[in-house]
């Protein structure tokens, strides 16, 4: 029981960072910044990459080791949208990583050009995001499920 509240509450809390990195991120990213700006933008995505393996780690425990048997979920095509969103927000996150990774080293007040792609890439996780919770709740409700034929 506590350490289903444990991961429970780790699965909140590191949603909470993945949330918070790319809100960070997407109110620092302007068009032209400061390199020392893409060094702070980059240590959000550090923050953002660590919340997710921990919201990933934290899924799968609860998955196939919570207090519902692991068909609960994996019969569900809510659940399946759930992890589907997650990997593509995984995806879109990459570009801009690269690019952080690529532009944060170097004279702090040089002006780095912020590429619209990378704002709109921002957004979109934040998007996708913001549509996660809604399929969590479905899903640990049961919805989505198929029903039994007769
Ligand atoms: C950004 C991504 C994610 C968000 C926003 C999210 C959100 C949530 C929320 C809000 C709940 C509580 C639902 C409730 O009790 O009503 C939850 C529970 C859960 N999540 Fe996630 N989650 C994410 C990623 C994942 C991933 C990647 C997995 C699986 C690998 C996962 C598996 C689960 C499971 C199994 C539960 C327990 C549901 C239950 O109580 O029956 N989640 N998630």
């Amino acid at each position: 029981m506590l350490a289903d509240i444990l991961v429970r509450y780790i699965h909140f809390l590191s949603l909470a960072v993945v949330f918070a990195a790319l809100i960070g991120q997407h109110v620092l990213l302007k068009g032209t910044v400061p390199r020392s700006t893409v060094a702070l933008v980059q240590r959000f995505d550090l923050a953002y990459a660590i919340a997710v393996i921990a919201v990933l780690a934290t899924g799968l425990l609860q998955w196939f080791s919570g207090s519902k048997p692991a068909a609960f979920y994996s019969s569900n095509p809510v659940f399946h949208t759930k992890l589907t969103l997650f990997l593509a927000i995984g995806l879109v996150s990459i570009y801009p990583s690269v690019f952080f990774g690529k532009h944060r080293k170097g004279d702090p007040a040089e002006l780095v050009e912020i590429p619209k792609g990378i704002v709109w890439s921002v957004r979109i996780e934040l998007l996708l995001l913001a549509l996660m919770p809604l399929l969590a709740v479905l899903m640990a409700k049961g919805l989505g499920i198929p029903l039994a034929k007769p």
